[in-house]
C-alpha cells in the first residue's frame, strides 16, 4: 500500500482564500485592513525565507504587514522598549517575532512582553496556558495547521494514538495538547510525547495510529518504526548536501518519506505539508486579532 498525499499547499492556498474573503468583508464593513509587525533581528538567511513567506502571504490575503530589522547587537532593553510602543499602538494588530534570537537575548522574555492580544504566534504563556485549559487562544500556528490538515482530510483522531516525537514549545508541546482535548471536534486522541530523553523511540512510534515528528532530525523515522496504516504528519524541514541540485541541497523531512509511505495510510511530503499551513495559520490568527475575536474589548 502507498499512502495517500495530504496536500498542505492545497489547503493552504484554499485557507488563504477564505482568510481573503473574510478581509475583504471586514473591509466592506468600513474597518481598515489588519495589520502585522514583524520583527527580525539579525540576519539568519531561514528566518529571511520565512518572513519572506509571511510577507507574501499577507499581500495575497489583502493583511497590511511592515518588517521591522533591528541589528543583532540590539540590547534585550532596546527590543522589549520597541515592542512596548507597538504593544500601544492601535494601528498595530499583531505583532510577530521572529525566532530564534541571537543568543544574548532571551526569547521567553521577549515573547512575554508581547501583548498577548496581538500574540499571533500564540507563543506567550498566557495564550499557551489558556490552550491548555480549553479556553479560547491564539493557537500556535503549525499545531493549528496540523489540525486543519486532519479536519480537512476528515482523518479522525478520537480514540486514537497519537504520538509525538518531538517537545518544543512550538510544536510537539502543543500539538500534542490539541490532540488530546476532549472537548470540541477535534482531538480527543490519546497522546504521548517523546524527546530526547526517551529510552526507545521505536517502542513508541510503532505503537502510534498517528505520528507527528518535530525534531528536527533528517530522516529519523524509518519505515521499520512504525506500523501498517499510521498516519504521518512530518513537520521537519532539513537541509541535507545534494550535489544534484542547483542550491547544493534538498529539503528532507524528520522521516524516510520514500519507505515510511509505504507503510502510512496518510502522509504529510517535506516541502509542501505542514509548512505552507504554519503561514496560512498566521493569517488567520492576524485577522482574529484584528477582530478582537478572542479577546473582545
Ligand atoms: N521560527 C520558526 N518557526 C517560527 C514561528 O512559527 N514563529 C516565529 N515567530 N518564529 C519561528
Amino acid at each position: 500500500m502507498s499512502a495517500n498525499i495530504i496536500d498542505g499547499k492545497k489547503v493552504a492556498q484554499l485557507t488563504r482564500d477564505e482568510v481573503r474573503k473574510d478581509v475583504d468583508d471586514w473591509m466592506d464593513a468600513g474597518n481598515r485592513p489588519p495589520f502585522l509587525q514583524v520583527v527580525l533581528v539579525g540576519n539568519n538567511p531561514a528566518s529571511d525565507v520565512y518572513v519572506g513567506a509571511k510577507t507574501r502571504a499577507c499581500k495575497e490575503v489583502g493583511i497590511e504587514t511592515d518588517t521591522m530589522r533591528l541589528p543583532d547587537t540590539v540590547s534585550a532593553k532596546e527590543l522589549k522598549a520597541t515592542i512596548h510602543k507597538l504593544n500601544k499602538d492601535d494601528s498595530v494588530d499583531g505583532i510577530l517575532v521572529q525566532l530564534p534570537l541571537p543568543n544574548h537575548l532571551s526569547a521567553h522574555d521577549v515573547i512575554e512582553s508581547i501583548d498577548y492580544r496581538k500574540d499571533v504566534d500564540g507563543f506567550h504563556p498566557m495564550n499557551v496556558g489558556r490552550l491548555t485549559v480549553g479556553q479560547p487562544s491564539f493557537r500556535s500556528c503549525t499545531p493549528a495547521g496540523i489540525i486543519e490538515l486532519f479536519k480537512h482530510y476528515s482523518i479522525p483522531t478520537k480514540g486514537k494514538h497519537a504520538v509525538v516525537v518531538g517537545a518544543s514549545n512550538i510544536v510537539g508541546r502543543p500539538i500534542s495538547i490539541l490532540l488530546n482535548k476532549e472537548s470540541g471536534e477535534q482531538g480527543k486522541a490519546t497522546t504521548t510525547v517523546c524527546h530526547k530523553f526517551t529510552k526507545d523511540l521505536t517502542q513508541h512510534t510503532i505503537g502510534a495510529d498517528i505520528l507527528v515528528v518535530a525534531a528536527g532530525q533528517p530522516e529519523l523515522i524509518k519505515a521499520e518504526m512504525v506500523k501498517e496504516g499510521v498516519v504521518v504528519i512530518d513537520v521537519g524541514i532539513n537541509r541535507v548536501a545534494d550535489e544534484t541540485k542547483e542550491k547544493g541541497y534538498s529539503l528532507v523531512g524528520d522521516c524516510d518519506f520514500e519507505s515510511v509511505k509505504e507503510k502510512a495510510s496518510w502522509i504529510t511530503p517535506v516541502p509542501g505539508g505542514v509548512g505552507p499551513m504554519t503561514v496560512a495559520m498566521l493569517m488567520k490568527n492576524t485577522l482574529l486579532a484584528a477582530k478582537k475575536s478572542i479577546y473582545p474589548e
